[in-house]
């Protein structure tokens, strides 16, 4: 699929898909069409069409994760959606919430302020790198667990270091161990294979924006039925002691938070039928041989180590370069400014790691680029270290 499919600047190597995914053009149009269509009749629009849109959005999206449309709300982001998990927790001083060293920033300062608000304690178990085996990182995160672990809270796949976690070995011991269980998957739909109901965790969150292209502030939270009626909404509104009550008090507290645009989630049939026709599953499968591909070469460009073995199970549509920098910022600029390349350069846990996303639109040579401008960066200045 050519670039000019998406509203991409052109002169760009734009090997950034992870951080807010990019938007084709006839899922953008989609979104202006229902943005227009509320502004022609505004009141028309959110009393009546809104509820009857949002239930056709979530219908389709239901069966592509897998799980029952009223076990998930629209939220805008990944972020609001754990912060209204970890506000409704009934966690007491010292209760400790398990999970690892890899997770995102935004997560770890949320979770951060819960604990200094209610004394629990966030637990962030190293699971050292380079990765052997699942094995291995399921190992090294139970060594974190004790009588006080009320809840696991981990990511499905990893921001700085881009791997596919373990998730659904994590979760049933959990479930044995009787523990909350808590997935942040925000990078999974539309990336890697994802079955909520199969997996059985208690609350999962995920992104539309970025793997599934929809237009950006498009997320949903998953609740477990047995949670529904603890979980408050983050912002109170007239789904609150309702004038006109649904079938679902967890719906109705959740759906309606005031006055917004939500074109982007009412998007969702168009976006699920553009994967389709576009037999998305092939192009990701494409673009993760591509990650593969590339991985060992882009090391040894830099004398580093790949963080992981190179396969399926651990890598999907990027790939963690571990970078010696003292300077991740100034390098990130550079590639930006004199090499014309998209791509994050993130620190974590005492590493710098460049990590590069393929997509429909990237190809090859896209990766070509990064390379000479790498290996111009080392020849021409003392930004990264061999
Ligand atoms: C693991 C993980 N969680 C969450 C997010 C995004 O969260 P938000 O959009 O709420 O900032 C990302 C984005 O890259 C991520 O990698």
């Amino acid at each position: 699929m050519s670039k000019s499919q998406f509203l991409l600047d052109k002169n760009i190597t734009f090997l950034n898909h992870g951080s807010f995914g990019a938007c084709p053009k006839p899922i953008f149009d989609e979104f202006q069409r229902f943005q227009l269509e509320l502004e022609n009749d505004p009141v028309h629009f959110i009393q009546k069409k809104l509820p009857v849109y949002l239930k056709e959005a979530k219908k389709p999206l239901a069966k592509f994760i897998g799980c029952e449309m009223e076990d998930f709300f629209f939220t805008p982001n990944p972020t609001f959606a754990i912060n209204t998990v970890m506000r409704s927790l009934n966690l007491q001083k010292d209760d400790e919430i398990l999970t690892t060293n890899h997770e995102y920033g935004a997560m770890d300062r949320t979770w951060n302020f819960f604990c200094k608000k209610t004394g629990a304690k966030y637990i962030r178990q190293e699971i050292k790198l380079p990765i052997v085996s699942k094995e291995q990182i399921i190992e090294e995160f139970w060594k974190g667990y004790t009588s006080k672990t009320k809840v696991v809270f981990l990511n499905h796949i990893s921001s700085s270091t881009a791997l596919i976690f373990p998730v659904k070995e994590i979760c049933d011991k959990a479930q044995e161990l009787g523990l909350i269980t808590i997935v942040d998957g925000a990078h999974v739909p539309g990336h890697i294979d994802l079955n909520i109901t199969e997996l059985n965790p208690d609350f999962y969150t995920g992104t539309l924006h970025k793997w599934m292209l929809a237009p950006k502030g498009s997320s949903f939270l998953y609740v477990k039925a047995a949670f529904q009626n603890d979980i408050d909404p983050l912002v109170v509104s007239w789904g609150y002691e309702s004038l006109f009550p649904s079938e679902s008090q967890f719906l109705d507290y959740q759906e309606y938070q005031g006055t917004q645009d939500v074109s982007q989630y009412l998007c969702t049939p168009k976006v699920i039928e553009f994967l389709e026709t576009n037999n998305w599953e092939q192009i990701s499968d494409d673009c993760k041989k591509i990650v593969r591909d590339n991985y060992q070469r882009f090391c040894d460009l830099v004398n580093t180590k790949p963080i992981c073995p190179i396969t399926d199970v651990f890598l999907g549509q990027m790939a963690s370069i571990p970078i010696k920098t003292s300077k991740p910022m100034e390098l990130k600029e550079l590639l930006y400014t004199k090499y014309n390349i998209q791509i994050p350069v993130m620190p974590l846990n005492g590493s710098v790691y460049i990590r590069y996303s393929i997509n429909a639109y990237n190809s090859q040579e896209d990766l070509e680029v990064l390379y000479q401008a790498i290996a111009a960066i080392i020849n021409t200045t003392d930004l990264i270290e061999v």
